[in-house]
């Protein structure tokens, strides 16, 4: 009798002094994450604190993942973890087909009676099956300027998968956070928990010491020393690939992933040939342009690399740079003896992704086009994707950084900047230093 009086008085105090329902009341109106680069694999990691008591979780940052998945075989303690019951809420949310038994001891990704996803590592192309649960996840909130007090959400909605899926990924992490567009994705449910707008924005560092930033919820965006990005944004159509590009997926399900029309593209402004029926997504979700946060270079089907590199040689070469061999993964390289440094990176042809209209491009220069390979050589940061890929542009990493991307779910639209070194200013120049 005393122990259980002692027990429920104990229920007592934990109720009371709980800071996550203390906190569900506050309502932030955006919210901030960092977004590290990691050097040896260029993979864009995040840090969010999950679960009961709260720990730090690194993830890869998955623009275009469906929701967040995390290694729930190792070192999963939390006193708030919950699976998704068969036939839930949750589970239609997560979209989540069929039930399943788990036919070991129970624990955080081993429940029976619940449903699964298949969480799926896009870096490796390799997907499994994964219990969906929720648990405790908790984050700072922004005024746009500086992090602001720490918000949580108690029922957050994630996938759970073994050890193993990690293989390939930064070492540290445990899991992905996908960003996609659907109703479990981190912005979606970010949205839903606080009502504010469907919009989230990402701002990568091309920096591996100084960390890049995301956003969820409307601007401002700010940038020391004082810079909105989201003012001045160009605004282009999210297109829905109506066919998956996960690597499973239950049939009939459009891709998560952002999709944007390229009409055509410019190098030192003048239009490279291209065989345009590889530029739009066909009835099997085959070509069209993407942009993802988990390949570090643009990758171009085979005509596509040709058209543009071809065209981008014979530029350098007008402008007096000499071509030198390769260095993989990159087919195309110079001597850096007669490349000019400039604000905006090296001095080299632009290169235009022209979309809805002539005077709509988003303009690459070096800081986004180039990689230094060694002090000598600089290489165009394209890669060749061969012949018949799944998606005919996939926008990657380096072409993203130190610009804002503002992705708006509800209008379906991206809003993009130029980039910000032009402005004098980069992604690595939100201030972290919390006003809280
Ligand atoms: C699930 O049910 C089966 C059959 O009743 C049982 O053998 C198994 O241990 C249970 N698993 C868990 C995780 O509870
Ligand atoms: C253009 O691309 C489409 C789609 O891959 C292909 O069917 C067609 O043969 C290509 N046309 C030319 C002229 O290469
Ligand atoms: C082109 O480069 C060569 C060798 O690097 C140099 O001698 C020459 O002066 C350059 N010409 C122009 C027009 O810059
Ligand atoms: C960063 O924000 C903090 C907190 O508002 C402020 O005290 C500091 O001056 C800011 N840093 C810069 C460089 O403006």
């Amino acid at each position: 009798m005393a122990s259980l009086r002692s027990f429920f008085f104990a229920c007592l105090l934990l109720y009371i002094s709980s800071p996550s329902l203390g906190q569900q009341s506050f309502r932030p109106k955006a919210l901030v994450i960092p977004v590290a680069k990691d050097a040896s694999t260029l993979q864009y990691l995040t840090t969010i604190d999950q679960r009961t008591p709260l720990v730090p979780i690194d993830l890869v940052v998955d623009l275009g993942g469906r929701f967040m998945w995390v290694d729930c075989e190792r070192d999963y303690v939390s006193s708030t973890y919950r699976p998704a019951r068969c036939r839930s809420a949750q589970c239609s949310l997560a979209g989540a087909d069929g039930c399943g038994d788990c036919f070991s001891a129970p624990r955080p990704g081993c429940n029976n009676n619940t449903c699964g996803v298949t969480p799926d590592n896009s870096v490796t192309h390799t997907a499994t099956s994964g219990e969906v649960a929720q648990d405790v996840v908790s984050l700072q909130s922004t005024d746009g300027r500086n992090p602001g007090r720490v918000a949580s959400v108690p029922r957050f909605l994630f996938a759970c998968a073994p050890t193993f899926l990690l293989q390939g990924l930064a070492s540290g992490v445990a899991g992905m956070a996908g960003l996609g567009r659907t109703r479990i994705g981190l912005p979606s449910q970010f949205a839903a928990a606080f009502s504010f707008h469907r919009k989230f924005a990402v701002c990568l560092s091309s920096s591996t010491s100084a960390n890049g930033v995301i956003f969820f919820g409307d601007g401002p965006y700010v940038f020391l020393p004082g810079i909105d990005a989201s003012q001045s944004l160009t605004y282009t159509p999210l297109i829905i690939n109506p066919v998956s590009t996960a690597s499973a997926f239950p049939m009939g399900e459009p891709s998560a992933e952002y999709f944007i029309g390229i009409k055509s593209i410019k190098v030192n402004e003048k239009t490279v040939s291209l065989n345009t029926s590889l530029l739009s997504i066909d009835s099997q979700g085959v070509g069209g342009t993407k942009i993802s946060t988990v390949d570090p270079y643009t990758v171009l089907e085979a005509s596509i690399f040709k058209a543009v590199t071809e065209a981008f040689i014979s530029e350098a070469a007008a402008m007096n740079i000499s071509r030198v061999a390769g260095v993989a993964p990159f087919e195309v390289c110079f001597s850096s003896s007669n490349i000019l440094g400039t604000r905006l990176g090296a001095g080299v042809p632009s290169i235009d992704l022209v979309l809805q209209k002539q005077d709509v491009f988003w303009r690459i220069f070096g800081a986004n086009s180039m990689v230094e390979v060694s002090r000598d050589v600089l290489c165009l940061g394209f890669v060749n994707g061969g012949s018949n890929p799944r998606t005919s542009i996939v926008i990657g990493g380096l072409q993203l950084e130190d610009k804002l991307l503002q992705f708006d779910l509800a209008t379906s639209r991206l809003g993009f900047s130029a980039t910000l070194l032009g402005r004098q200013t980069t992604c690595a120049n939100f201030n972290f230093t919390s006003n809280a």
